[in-house]
């Protein structure tokens, strides 16, 4: 099998940057490029730790795409409570070589899907979708002719994190999420739910840690800068490590369990902006636009993500 073309779209962040990792590390699919977009900290940033991140694996073919500084109708929010000035607190790298590229990421996105034979090429993004909304609005046309879209955002059963109502990526830019759900490309989200069961307990970590590659420590240093946060507002025993999931899906499926079902984003109440809607339980007749997973079999993901962490420098 030819390996699965993919673009991840991203905003490094920790848990972005384990994602890349995992892509990186894996024969299973061909990373085409990394888009960028404003986030967890502001594009400069973002953009910046998508180039120190290939260069952790040592990859620097592979094209970086600096794209939208802001979502599409409202000010930017971002999480350094979270991630840290820099996005990527917990290991000092250094200044990366690999320059970005000239081109918009949202040209990127577009030129890609167009060139690419319709159906073969996967969008990942762990992030405001901002990128991926102004892609489809500017050229409706790609719509039909993406594989999947496999994104991190929204929950149900967990309802919010960086408001009550809402997960982060979505409450960001409520407007994108919204033309992304409504697109008609195959969607499969890996929402709160999933990532809430993904927790990097300390005997996980420390068997990243042990891993005895750069990576590794790398990785592990991250994990343990970002964890203090959720720890002490989860009061669990680590923090979830959401944005690999996707990459995980792609890799091995079985792992999570989940319903096809129609799924709307919140866009006018003030209260609940950036909620999704997911009729879980099949109580409206609004048509099923999305998979939406709830459920992952934690050991499973962690053994998949330590044994690819190991292959990497
Ligand atoms: C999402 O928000 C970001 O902070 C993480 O990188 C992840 O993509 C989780 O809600
Ligand atoms: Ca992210």
């Amino acid at each position: 099998m030819p390996p699965r073309k993919i673009i991840i779209d991203t905003d490094p962040g920790q848990d972005d940057a384990v994602a890349i990792l995992l892509a990186l590390a894996s024969p299973e699919l061909e990373v085409l490029g990394i888009t960028t977009v404003a986030g967890n900290i502001p594009l400069s940033l973002t953009s910046l730790n998508a180039r120190k991140v290939v260069e952790v694996a040592e990859r620097r073919d592979i094209p970086i795409y600096a794209g939208c500084d802001a979502p599409m109708k409202q000010a930017l929010t971002t999480a350094e409570h979270v991630h840290g000035q820099s996005g990527l607190d917990g290991y000092e790298l250094p200044e990366p070589a690999l320059p970005l590229q000239d081109t918009h990421a949202v040209d990127f996105i577009i030129d890609t899907l167009r060139s690419a034979p319709a159906g073969t090429v996967t969008l990942c993004p762990l992030a405001p979708l901002t990128n991926i909304a102004t892609a489809l609005q500017r050229a409706p046309d790609i719509a039909p002719r993406i594989a999947e879209i496999v994104l991190m955002g929204g929950a149900y059963f967990e309802v919010g994190n960086i408001t009550p109502a809402a997960e982060f990526n979505i409450y960001v830019d409520p407007e994108a999420a919204e033309i992304v759900f409504g697109c008609g490309a195959p969607i499969t989200v890996m929402s709160l739910d999933v990532t809430h069961r993904l927790l990097v307990t300390p005997p996980r970590v420390e068997a990243i840690a042990a891993l005895g590659n750069r990576t590794g420590e790398v990785v592990a240093g991250w994990i343990g800068f970002f964890e203090r946060f959720d720890t002490a507002k989860y009061g669990s025993q680590g923090a979830p490590l959401h944005d690999p999931s996707t990459i995980a899906y792609l890799l091995d499926p079985t792992l999570f369990t989940g319903r096809h079902i129609n799924v709307e984003i919140e866009t006018r109440s003030p209260l609940t902006r950036g909620m999704t809607v997911a009729d879980w339980w099949g109580v409206s007749d609004r048509p099923a636009n999305a998979t939406f997973m709830g459920d992952v079999d934690a050991p499973g993901f962690f053994a998949l993500l330590t044994e690819r962490l190991a292959v990497l420098p």
